[in-house]
């Protein structure tokens, strides 16, 4: 006997990652006062399709849904945002409180053609957030992915945003895409085709080669927003850039689900292949709303757990360790004394810092901070210590500061996650 097509198991050797990732991401997520939730795997067929959107590819293509012996349809979960907002608006969530965060873990469904990074049942972890219509909660939750994959020791990691609108501002730019649409018709794959009336945005998501080429320069949602949108957007761009979270705007970026509104993202990669989306999300104002709750603003994110699992293997493979927030240069007994109390400290504020104990001279503990890939050295030598002082180097551009000894780790977190 053999598993389905596009299922596997994860076996005893493998886990001890995924088990690393789980404790990196809850404790995270718990920091930043998420609660878990856990939601069944089997839901009402209704729920996906009017969520998803009945025109998307999972709804159309990709659902595992059957008939059970009563007959009702149901629905093995493609993801989770659907059912959490079932859960938010049965449980009445929002009466005693609108506000709530939460997270989650385990197996989603969706029969796409197996491949590298693509399976039918595969995991994500997801964190929603409910009743916080601030463009700061779109930033956090950026910021928190980009630090849950600093802390796994992820390189080469890319945030896509954009912005999709709202229902003011869809309305003109769906006319405009009509308009640009309307002189590639011949062109454009069947699926599309019949996509152009009930759900134009979809086109833009469209894989096909023919379509993507007939794409090229079609109107984005983004030259679009109303006054509000436009807004939003700057503060979720200006508050990232001020945190130091690396990202690129991406005009072409409309996400497959069609809850979406406003901001919208996905984290890519490049080692994976045709596979390169990590996690993805994005806000969706209007769905709890859409599935008979009162209107609350609502946003969230699913990673990819399978893929996030792979490039970490795969990493691992190139020999590239998880690279070092700190490596200590500690130069001599009295300074290796204190240094390990920093190291220590230091590790619990979440910085991967790293040290040798072994004595060595200046010109090899360098070299050793340079091949565990340390981002930045503290330097202390006897002269440092009587003032009181390190040296903080900065290893890509060689930079290098003076700190005051006091209030390290307060000024380390200033200094190193701006
Ligand atoms: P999604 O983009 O469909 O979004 O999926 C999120 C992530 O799940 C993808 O970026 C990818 O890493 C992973 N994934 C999707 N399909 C597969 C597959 N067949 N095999 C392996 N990994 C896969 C959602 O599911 C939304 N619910 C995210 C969200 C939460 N938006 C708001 N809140």
């Amino acid at each position: 006997m053999q598993t389905i097509r596009g299922f596997r198991d994860i076996l005893p050797e493998h886990i001890s990652l995924w088990q690393r990732v789980e404790q990196e991401a809850f404790s995270l997520f718990e920091s930043f006062g998420f609660k878990e939730i856990r939601i069944p795997v089997l839901e009402k067929t209704d729920l996906f399709a009017r969520s998803i959107g009945e025109t998307t590819d999972i709804v159309e293509k990709e659902m595992y849904t059957f008939s059970d012996r009563k007959g009702d349809l149901v629905t093995l979960r493609p993801e989770a945002t659907a059912s959490i907002c079932r859960s938010y608006i049965q449980h009445k969530m929002y009466a005693t409180d609108p506000v709530r965060k939460f997270y989650m873990t385990g197996p989603m469904f969706r029969r796409e053609r197996p491949q590298k990074g693509r399976y039918r049942q595969f995991y994500q972890i997801d964190a929603e957030v409910f009743g916080i219509e601030s463009a700061y909660i779109d930033s956090e939750l950026i910021f928190l992915l980009n630090e849950l994959f600093k802390r796994l020791g992820l390189t080469g990691l890319t945030a896509h945003i954009n912005s999709l609108g709202c229902p003011e501002c869809r309305p003109a730019f769906q006319r405009a895409l009509l308009d640009f649409l309307g002189k590639r018709k011949q062109v454009l794959c069947e699926n599309c085709t019949r996509r152009i009336q009930k759900n134009p945005l979809r086109i833009l998501d469209c894989k096909v080669d023919s379509c993507q080429k007939a794409l090229e320069g079609a109107p984005a949602t983004i030259d679009h927003l109303c006054q509000a949108c436009d807004d939003h957007f700057t503060i979720v761009r200006t508050t990232l850039e001020r945190q130091g979270v690396a990202f690129m705007v991406d005009k072409s970026l409309v996400r497959g689900l069609d809850y979406y509104t406003r901001t919208a993202w996905e984290i890519k990669t490049t080692t994976l292949g045709a596979q390169g989306a990590v996690a993805g999300g994005g806000r969706y104002d209007g769905l709890v709303e859409e599935l008979g709750g009162p209107a609350t603003p609502a946003i969230g994110f699913a990673i990819g757990f399978d893929r996030l699992v792979e490039v970490m293997e795969q990493l691992k493979k190139n020999g590239q360790d998880p690279p070092l927030d700190l490596f200590i240069v500690a130069l001599g007994n009295a300074a290796m004394a204190k240094a390990y109390h920093w190291s220590c400290d230091l590790n619990l504020a979440g910085f991967r810092t790293g040290m040798d104990s072994r004595g060595k001279s200046m010109k090899s503990l360098m070299k050793r901070a340079d091949k565990l890939n340390a981002s930045h050295v503290l330097i202390a030598g006897e002269n440092e210590l009587k003032e009181n002082q390190l040296i903080l180097r900065n290893m890509d551009t060689k930079d290098q500061t003076m700190i005051a000894i006091d209030n390290l780790v307060p000024t380390l977190m200033t200094l190193l996650t701006k």
